[in-house]
């Protein structure tokens, strides 16, 4: 029987009794969307799952689309993209870099991220975990002035963080090759986001991919969109999950914002990770 336990008052559920390297049934997979849905991530403890098992998981959430950095996609799949800060002959094998700066991944694409799904090979003990921020929680809570003065805005969105272009700095979005640069362009969306699924409004990627907003002046815009993301990243939004080896985690980027640590680099710290797609995920069993 599947059963969900919350991690905190805001955003979490630990998800038990399922092995997730084998295939879901559809009252399986609808279980666990709906788990999803309510609780913004989940994490399956103890888990083992082959690049291929990850991508067949992952695919019951939507279609898994290859991170513009191709530089460390899985050699067994380009779909899993390796997020690790180890040098093995002086080269990195993954990305050390996923976000430090809250964001939500592929807001910078016209189609974004329904999900991410994270799965933990080596982790660090304590302090390695992803602080998630409630967006849609954090509208909830805004003045009806506010929500009607920002219903209509869209946003400018592309890849980067924002408030910090820098490529020295360690909280720079990790830098692209001029040939992976070609590939992003400008984007726009909603600042306020119906939830794709439940049709819940959150503030969207008000962090991190936010450059500007149409018919506004870039200073007054970002005066805003900085107010925003002050106001929806308080503590009383955010919840920090530390990994342990085995966790699968899946969490929801209509519904949170994310940001990944800084880890010391003599902490070795490695995970597959797969992004799916907003659209209609396809039935398996
Ligand atoms: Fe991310």
């Amino acid at each position: 029987m599947l059963t969900a336990t919350r991690l905190s008052h805001v955003v979490g559920a630990c998800i038990d009794g399922l092995d997730a390297s084998k295939p879901l049934s559809a009252q399986q997979q609808l279980w666990l969307s709906d788990a999803l849905h309510q609780h913004g991530f989940i994490v399956l403890k103890k888990q083992s799952l082959s690049p291929s098992e990850l991508v067949r998981f992952a695919q019951y959430w939507g279609e898994p689309s290859p991170h513009v950095i191709d530089t460390f996609h899985h050699p067994q799949d380009p779909r899993v993209l390796i997020l690790s800060n180890v040098v093995k002959d002086g080269r990195p094998i993954g990305l050390a870099d996923a976000g430090t700066y809250f964001h939500t991944d592929y807001s910078y694409l016209a189609v974004p991220a329904r999900c991410t799904i994270l799965h933990a090979l080596d982790m660090p003990s304590g302090g390695n975990g992803t602080t998630f921020a409630h967006q849609a929680a954090a509208y909830d809570d805004l003045s009806a002035l506010r929500k009607k003065q920002i219903a209509a805005l869209v946003v400018r969105h592309h890849y980067g963080n924002r408030d910090d272009l820098n490529h020295q700095s360690r909280t720079v979005a990790s830098v692209l090759t001029a040939e992976q640069a070609g590939r992003v362009s400008w984007v726009h969306h909603p600042l306020v986001k119906k939830h794709p699924f439940t049709g819940r409004r959150a503030l969207y990627a008000v962090s991190g991919s936010s450059f500007g907003i149409e018919g506004m002046d870039d200073v007054q815009a970002l005066a805003l969109l900085r107010e925003l993301s002050t106001h929806s990243t308080q503590d009383r939004y955010r919840h920090t999950h530390d990994y342990d080896n085995g966790d699968l985690v899946v969490w929801d980027n209509s519904l949170l914002l994310h940001a990944a640590p800084l880890v010391d680099l003599s902490r070795p710290r490695t995970l597959w990770r797969v992004t799916v797609l907003e659209g209609q995920a396809s039935s398996q069993s």
